[in-house]
């Protein structure tokens, strides 16, 4: 039986058809983030799974998973860690590429944000490829520290169905509408 939260929340997202080009049904999580009962819902259903993880750091994904990873951060007592585009944070990063339909893109950490051991939890809205998670995984896991799972709001339901990328587990709460 689901978790009669999960269709709420999906109700919520606002599809947008052809944008931000033609073909593609925009999920929009504005829609969702305005509703305080639906977002605090989507916030505490992570907290309850991942509070007793001993999780010390949750990284979001630029630039929507920064508006999920941080309340899910503090009520869980980790620290918030942000994974950026190319050229945004001021110290020492290491980067990932990552494969976009045309051309690659990059996420940047700053290297000494998590140490070795530590244990993550990773965030962003929406997974489709995958191919933006999997460089998320591949920056913590080059400064040590253990991804325990990724997890996600929307994932298309061939990822849901497989609930793992790049072997690490992937929750996600809700397919595309
Ligand atoms: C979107 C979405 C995910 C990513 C998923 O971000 O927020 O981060 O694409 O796609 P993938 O699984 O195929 O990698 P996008 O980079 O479009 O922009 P944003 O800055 O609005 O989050
Ligand atoms: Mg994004």
């Amino acid at each position: 039986k689901s978790d009669p939260r999960l269709k709420a929340i999906s109700d919520a997202i606002r599809v947008v058809p052809n944008f931000p080009k033609p073909g593609i049904m925009f999920q929009d999580i504005t829609t969702l983030v305005s509703n305080h009962k639906v977002f605090k819902d989507t916030i505490d259903i992570f907290v309850d799974r991942y509070k007793d993880m001993d999780i010390s750091v949750v990284a979001g994904v630029e630039s929507r998973g920064f508006i999920f990873a941080p309340p899910i951060a503090l009520a869980i007592g980790a620290k918030f860690i942000p994974l950026r585009k190319p050229g945004k944070l001021p110290g020492e990063t290491i980067s990932e590429a990552y494969e976009l339909e045309y051309g690659t893109d990059c996420l940047e950490m700053h290297m000494d944000a998590v140490e070795q051991g530590e244990r993550a939890l990773i965030i962003d809205d929406l997974v489709a490829t995958g191919g933006t998670l999997s460089a998320a995984i591949r920056l913590l896991e080059r400064v040590g520290a253990k991804v325990v799972e990724c997890a996600c709001v929307i994932g298309v339901p061939e990822l849901k169905g497989r609930r793992r990328l790049n072997g690490k587990p992937l929750y996600i709460l809700v397919e595309p509408r």
